[in-house]
């Protein structure tokens, strides 16, 4: 039996416009690595090699509620080392508490023969994004298990569709030095919503899922808006609107917030457009005195994985 495992997770894009807690996608980078060894403790050990401040105690990481919920329903009393090397920023807007949580579960399963398969993981990882988020959601969590461009057709019970989409999609990504928590961003959103807004989001989402699926670019682009979540989180953003403008001069298909931000993500043709647009996005938050980190990745088919 396998004593150590390593994990890759990649980064990802949720909401992707009008898909609020509805649609996410992998990219290729950044990514966390987790080693997650047997320990003969009986319990949960977490060690940051990071530096990015992470909770080390088993009741409020995130990734060791999942791993517990994964323990718990197996009935599995072993203990093991959660070996962290994050690279996605906690509070980006890029999934990185569903990243540790995905990565955890797997290393998990995988050290214990792999009783359960990848989409059978997923509501054990939620477990650990409900705790940093404070609601059930799996738009990151789906995307980092199982890679791709992922829809959440409903949630009870969970139906998970995996969104077919053009080839050449990739896209560029701005993280902004400034950090959003998710659970502060979902509590500005309204409860409720005038029909024409919900039939507005509705077309955006149902134009963005026939967009990908026919590789029509132009129908992407424009359907990349969101009614329900973004008009009530970029306020922190210097210019918002200007810099989604910006993006779409240089050649993006459209733009929006990723996740509950501050990272935002455009979607583009090509690699070469990416970069540009990176550049672009990057350049906007210099003149505001901001600094930043840019990515950019193809829209990645793989998800969480073994590397060693
Ligand atoms: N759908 C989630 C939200 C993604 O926008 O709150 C962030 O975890």
């Amino acid at each position: 039996m396998r004593n150590e495992v390593t994990i890759f997770c990649p980064a990802t894009v949720s909401n992707v416009g009008p898909g609020f807690d509805l649609l996410g996608f992998a990219l290729e980078t950044p990514g966390d690595e987790l080693v997650v060894k047997r320990n003969d403790l009986g319990k949960l050990q977490l060690i940051d090699q990071s530096g990015t401040g992470l909770p080390l105690d088993p009741h409020t990481n995130v990734a060791a509620i999942a791993a517990s919920a994964l323990l718990d329903e197996l009935k599995i009393a072993d203990g093991f080392d959660l070996i962290f090397t994050k690279k996605i920023n906690p509070g980006s807007g890029l999934g990185s508490s569903a990243a540790s949580c995905v990565a955890a579960v797997m290393g998990i399963n995988e050290l214990l023969g792999a009783p359960l398969s990848a989409p059978e993981l997923l509501p054990y990882a939620m477990e650990g994004e409900q705790a940093a988020s404070g609601s059930y959601h799996a738009d990151n969590i789906a995307p980092a298990l199982l890679g791709g461009f992922t829809l959440i057709r409903g949630y009870d019970p969970l139906d998970i569709k995996h969104i077919p989409y053009p080839d050449d999609l990739h896209c560029a990504v701005v993280h902004p030095d400034l950090q959003f928590k998710t659970s502060e961003g979902r509590k500005v959103i309204p409860k409720t919503f005038p029909i024409a807004t919900a039939i507005a989001q509705a077309g955006n989402l149902a134009g963005l899922i026939a967009g990908l699926t026919t590789s029509d670019h132009g129908l992407i682009g424009r359907s990349i808006v969101d009614h329900f979540a973004e008009p009530y989180r970029t306020g922190k953003l210097p210019e918002f609107e200007a810099l989604r403008k910006k993006t779409t001069d240089a050649g993006a298909l459209g733009s929006g917030l990723s996740g509950s931000g501050p990272s935002i993500f455009a979607l583009c043709r090509s690699r070469e457009i990416a970069e540009s647009v990176a550049a672009v996005m990057q350049a906007h938050f210099s003149e505001h005195d901001i600094t930043s980190n840019t990515y950019v990745s193809k829209v990645s088919e793989a998800g969480c994985r073994i590397t060693g």
